[in-house]
């Protein structure tokens, strides 16, 4: 697929973000068990780490599983995961054909340990490649900044830092996305207009884009679309 003109003009943002939402009605509307919907979105986020490889996008994070998406029945749960352990041995076997370089935002310590295996194995094994995909898997923005603050005073009773030395940069330290810069864009597809606990931290100043199509329908046209309407943004950080 080739970008259309319109978003070819302008470079993309450098990192993207979407909350990968919809799976669930997407299978509804066509009869079909909320896990049909959710390999579609399987195949949905292949297509768009590809497509974004091509436009040069450098990280695209992706929220896939949250700390609250626990709540559901457990037959729905153990779906997701199955899934997900497949497309991680699909990923782990087309590896050298994708070149995604893959991260993971979340507690891994809540999956099985063939799950974490993988995950592991996928981080380590595509350390060189280029676009950087970061799976948020069992993350919650809530959960990462408690998590953050409670490693920061370790550090303090340790004699590492003092209480004062916290700055928003050393924060930032501790948290999933350390060394990755905070997402220009977000988008949400399905129609919801929330956060659900994604990115709390890095968001502060990302523009959010909301689509009315499904995750499994999202295509490289809607994407088009979102870096369109980013591009007609006035980003002001605060300022005038
Ligand atoms: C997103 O789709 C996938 C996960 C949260 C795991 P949903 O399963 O939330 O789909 P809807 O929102 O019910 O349609
Ligand atoms: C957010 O979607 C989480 C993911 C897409 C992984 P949810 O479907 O869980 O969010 P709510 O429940 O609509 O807020
Ligand atoms: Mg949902």
């Amino acid at each position: 697929m080739t970008p259309s003109a319109d978003v070819n003009k302008l470079p993309p943002p450098r990192h993207i973000a979407i909350i990968m939402d919809g799976n669930g009605r997407w299978a509804k509307k066509r009869g079909l068990p909320r896990t049909a919907g959710h390999a579609a979105g399987a195949e949905a986020f292949r297509r768009i780490a590809n497509y974004c490889r091509t436009l040069g996008v450098e990280y695209l994070t992706v929220y896939a599983f949250s700390t609250e998406n626990w709540k559901r029945s457990s037959d729905e749960v153990a779906g997701i995961m199955r899934l997900l352990g497949k497309y991680l041995q699909e990923a782990l076997s087309d590896m050298e054909k994708n070149r995604v370089r893959f991260r993971f935002f979340g507690d891994l310590t809540r999956l099985t340990p063939e799950l974490q295996k993988l995950c592991m194995e996928a981080q380590n094994r595509s350390a060189d490649y280029d676009v950087q995909v970061n799976f948020c898997l069992n993350y919650g923005g809530r959960d990462e900044i408690v998590r953050a603050a409670k490693n920061f005073a370790r550090d303090v009773a340790d004699g590492k830092y003092q209480p004062e030395d916290l700055t928003e940069e050393r924060l930032s330290a501790y948290l999933y996305s350390a060394d990755v810069p905070d997402p220009e864009l977000i988008i949400r597809p399905s129609g919801e207009l929330r956060t659900s606990n994604f990115l709390l931290w890095q968001s502060a100043y990302s523009e959010y884009v909301f689509l009315n199509v499904l995750w499994p329908d999202f295509g490289p046209e809607d994407l088009d679309e979102a870096i369109a309407e980013y591009h007609r943004r006035n980003r002001r950080f605060g300022g005038v």
